[in-house]
Formats: structure tokens, sequence, C-alpha cells
């Protein structure tokens, strides 16, 4: 089946859209933040961004729902049955192809490129030159040969957009509290849990390219209640790229369509996206001189504003506690740092965390790293100003600041990496280390990287009361998510 699938993607080419932004295409995702220089944390714009924000979000998802209502070229494959890959090829484009989007900062040179594909709306490469003598430096993880995004038996997800709902769901299964019907999902993980949406989740579906531009991409999807998950969803993902700093904007856009059936009183789905990219801060270029480092994200500096965590059980799933972190503790990524409420300019590597006892078992049981979700602590009203996370390596020199709307971010350590075996990934050529490599060295090692999951309430399907959050989205409430990557360089 596989193979049909896969001949069928690779025989169809498609060429890419125009390369002209089309007119309408802004109404597809609200843009958040419309200017390019980066806001200040002035009081005053944060006050009008309060009021005027959910007023034009609600005009921009009026907009969004005229605009995407279905139109005959937006019809998907026909699904093959239960689980099967109804919404797998949505894509007009060969979903394999990569290309790039590129921004320069004037005056420092500075440059910054990104390359997707269509399937799962991935990045795949995230170049950044940090001065104009300086070579590029790939700062996440992927594959060479993209078609290894499909098949590789185990799925790292790599840079690609996981959903429609990210983490794990419980028992496979949740009910909707409203009408208390049940719905029964794949059980991707171990048999017992629903990772990422499952089996063919966002991540392994052919995504539409709607817009792309020199520094812009807009995929999207529409997902005709795939891997049993209730009606349909479309989703849209924004990708642009900024200088002046150099960042890294990505939006995503749910909205739930009517209902058709009359018996069912609305349509009602939980939603939660998340960007599953994996980042070496590095690009493992420490190792090109000789053996001598790792080249891991052991040496990364990691600060996060979060004093809780949602505790979880042997399978990863939440308990319904969320734990207060104890200052100095493996996970306080926060109260140890000088300053707590603004990033501070230098912080605990994650290697020293690795090596404290409540790291073991913390990414289930005989695993040591982190498979966790930090609660964020910042203010509601600054969420488009506050930088909630920072990571930083002095090898390279390279600072990354996140913002972003989202309540939590998960951080996987890629604890399970295991080079040659089922959990090995082979390494991109840009990682590979310089001189004979022994078989091992040719696959990402483990702690190789930090994946950076801004995200929802995980399986908040089960603990929606407990926590007081509703993870059911509907035609009246569209679903919408953003993060921002800024890039700035040690002195
Ligand atoms: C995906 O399906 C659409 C709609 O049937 C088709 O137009 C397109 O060529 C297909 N793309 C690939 C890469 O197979
Ligand atoms: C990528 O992998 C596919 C499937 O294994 C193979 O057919 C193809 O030749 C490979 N492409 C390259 C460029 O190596
Ligand atoms: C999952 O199933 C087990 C066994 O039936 C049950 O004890 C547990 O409460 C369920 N978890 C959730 C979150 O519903
Ligand atoms: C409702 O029915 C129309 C016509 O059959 C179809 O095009 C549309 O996709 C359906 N909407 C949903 C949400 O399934």
């Amino acid at each position: 089946m596989l193979q049909r699938v896969l001949h069928r993607l690779q025989t169809t080419r498609v060429s890419l859209p125009t390369t002209e932004p089309s007119p309408s295409s802004s109404l597809l995702t609200p843009n958040i933040r419309t200017d390019e220089r980066r806001r200040t944390n002035a009081p005053l714009s944060t006050l009008l961004s309060a009021i005027l924000l959910p007023g034009a979000l609600l005009a921009l998802s009026l907009l969004t729902l005229v605009y995407l209502l279905p139109s005959a070229q937006d019809t998907l494959e026909p699904g093959k049955g239960k689980g099967d890959w109804k919404h797998r090829n949505g894509s007009n484009v060969d979903v394999f192809e990569r290309f790039w989007i590129s921004t320069k900062e004037p005056g420092t040179g500075r440059e910054a490129k990104a390359a997707f594909i269509a399937l799962g709306a991935t990045m795949t490469d995230f170049l950044l030159t940090p001065s104009p003598s300086a070579s590029p430096i790939d700062l996440v993880l992927g594959y060479e040969n993209t078609t290894s995004y499909l098949t590789a038996e185990q799925n790292a997800y790599f840079g690609a957009v996981v959903g429609r709902y990210a983490n794990r769901i419980a028992n496979a299964s949740f009910t909707d509290p409203s009408t208390g019907e049940t719905f029964h999902l794949p059980p991707d993980e171990r048999g017992k849990t629903t990772l990422h949406g499952g089996t063919s989740g966002y991540s392994r579906a052919g995504w539409k390219v709607r817009e792309r531009t020199g520094d812009r991409v807009v995929f999207s999807l529409r997902d005709e209640g795939a891997e049993g998950f209730p009606g349909t969803v479309i989703t849209t993902v924004t990708y642009t790229l900024l200088h002046s700093p150099i960042r890294l904007r990505t939006q995503f856009f749910s909205r739930v369509l009517p209902s058709n059936s009359s018996s069912s009183s609305a349509a009602r789905t939980p939603i939660m996206l998340s960007s599953h990219t994996y980042w070496n801060l590095d690009g493992f270029q420490r190792d090109l001189g000789g053996k001598g480092g790792k080249g891991g994200a052991e040496e990364h500096e990691v600060w996060v504003q979060a004093e809780k965590r949602v505790e979880v059980d042997d399978d990863l799933v939440p308990t319904g506690r969320l734990i207060s972190i104890p200052p100095e503790s493996a996970c306080d990524f926060y109260s140890s740092s000088a300053s707590s409420s603004s990033p501070p300019a230098q912080a605990t590597t994650l290697g020293e965390r690795l090596k404290m006892d409540e790291m073991r078992g913390l990414c289930g049981p005989g695993c040591t790293g982190l498979d966790t979700a930090f609660v964020l602590s910042r203010p509601e009203r600054e969420v488009e100003t506050d930088v909630v996370m920072r990571m930083q390596s002095r090898a390279s020199g390279i600072r990354m600041d996140i913002r972003t709307n989202q309540p939590l971010i998960h951080l996987f350590s890629s604890s399970t990496f295991s080079p040659t075996s089922s959990h090995g990934f082979p390494r991109k050529p840009s990682h590979l280390p310089a001189g004979e490599l022994t078989e091992e060295e040719r696959y990402y090692p483990r702690y190789g990287a930090l994946a950076i999951e801004q995200e929802g309430w995980i399986d908040a399907v089960h603990h929606a009361e407990e926590w007081g959050v509703d993870p059911f989205y509907s035609p009246e409430r569209p679903y919408s998510w953003w993060s921002e990557y800024e890039f700035s360089q040690l002195d």
C-alpha cells in the first residue's frame, strides 16, 4: 500500500504556484503582528493589541471561512477505511520537493534560509549565516532524502506540523462532554496512546501550497475526519522569515466547518497543533575540525519561563496534576537564573541538568531526559512581547529567543535516539562530522537536539474540567497558534 501511495505521490508532478502573492491569501491567516520591526514593550501597544486583536481576529475568521468554503479543487483522495489516509494527499505539488525562502538583514549581512516540503508542512532545513564571512549553520535536524519523512519506520516528526491533536491522548479515545459521544483514534504509540494525531497525522499528510514568495510560504490542509476525529477542519500554516533582527514566524490557523448533518447539533472537535522542530544551535559544526566534541545539545544553555510542569504517568500521559517545580531542581529552567522575569545572559546547560537524578525516568521508564510539558507563567497580556524561552550556545554564539501565544512548551531532549537501531536517524550531510566516520557517527546522537513544541494543554480532552480549559473548537471558535523565533549573536 505504501509503495502505491509513494508511486502516486512521485509520479504526479505539479508545478509550484506562482511566486506572486495572491491578493486574498493574507486572509488565510490572521497576521498577529504585521509590523516588520519588533515591537517595544510599550504598555500602549500592549493595551491596543489587547483590545484590537480579538476584533481583528473575529473579522479575519469570518473572511477566512468565506474564502475557504469547499471548492472542487480542494477534494482529496477518498478514504480507504478506518484510520486511513484520507487526508494524506491534499497537495498540489510534489510533496517531497524542497523549496526555500530567505531573508537578509540590511547592514549586517546576516542571513537566514529555510527549506520546506509539503509533506507535513515540514521545515526541513534552517540555515543561519551569522556574519557575511561565516559559513551557514543548519540549526534543525532532518533527513537528506525527503522520502524518509514519509517512509522512516520510526516517525521522528522532524520539523513537521503535528495534529489534529498534538502530543498524547490517553487510551486513544475521548468523549465530547457536550454530546456524550466517544471517539476512538489509532493507538499509534505502544498500542495504547494516540501520539501526534495518529498513524497518519498531519506530519505525514500532503499539504497544499497556497502561496510562496521570497520570504514566506503558506500551506493548507483540509482534514475530513481522518484518523477518527469528528468533523472537517481546514488548517493554514504560514512560515515567514523577517529581518532586523532575523526571525522566523510560524502561524497556524484552523477553522472547523459547519456540520452538514442535521442530526448532530454542532461540529465540534478537539484541536491542538504544534511545530515539532529539533534545534541544535551548533549545527554539529564543532565536530568539523575533529572528533572532540559530541556536538549534541548538552552544551546549550536553556531558560524557560515556567514554574510548573505537567505530571505524567509511565505512558507519558498527564495524571491531571500540575507540579510546582522546586527551585534549583533539574526542571527549574527559570528561577535558578539570575533574573526570573526576563531571560538571563547566561543559563544552566542542558547537560548539567541531564546529570541530575530527577531526570531519570522523566521521559518514561528507563529513560533519562526530557519529554516534559512546562506551563508558562507569563501574564496573558504580555503574550506578544514576552520572551518565554531562550536557548543559546557558546560554541556557535547563536542565541534563539522564543515568543508564543501558547500556554505550554514541551521539551523533548532526543533522549530515545539510538544510533543504528530502529530509533536511529541518519544525519543530513550538513550535520556529518569531518573525517573518517564509524557507522554510529553517521547517525544523530542521543541528546543531539532539543525539540521545542509550543502547545496547548496536553491531553486536555481528559482534564478539561480540572484545568479549566476547553480543548474543543467549532465553526464559532477558530484555533490560532503562533510562535516567533528570534536569532541574535552572543558577544
Ligand atoms: C494530490 O492530489 C491532488 C488532487 O487529487 C492532485 O491534483 C495532485 O496532483 C496530487 N499530488 C501528488 C503529488 O500526488
Ligand atoms: C530517496 O529514497 C527513495 C526511496 O528509498 C529512493 O527511491 C530515491 O532514489 C532516493 N533519492 C535519492 C536522491 O537518493
Ligand atoms: C484509561 O484506561 C484505564 C483502564 O481502563 C483507566 O483506568 C484510565 O482512567 C483511563 N484514562 C483516562 C485518562 O481516561
Ligand atoms: C457538506 O456537503 C457538501 C455538499 O455535499 C460538501 O461539499 C461539503 O464538503 C460538506 N461539508 C462538510 C463539513 O462535510
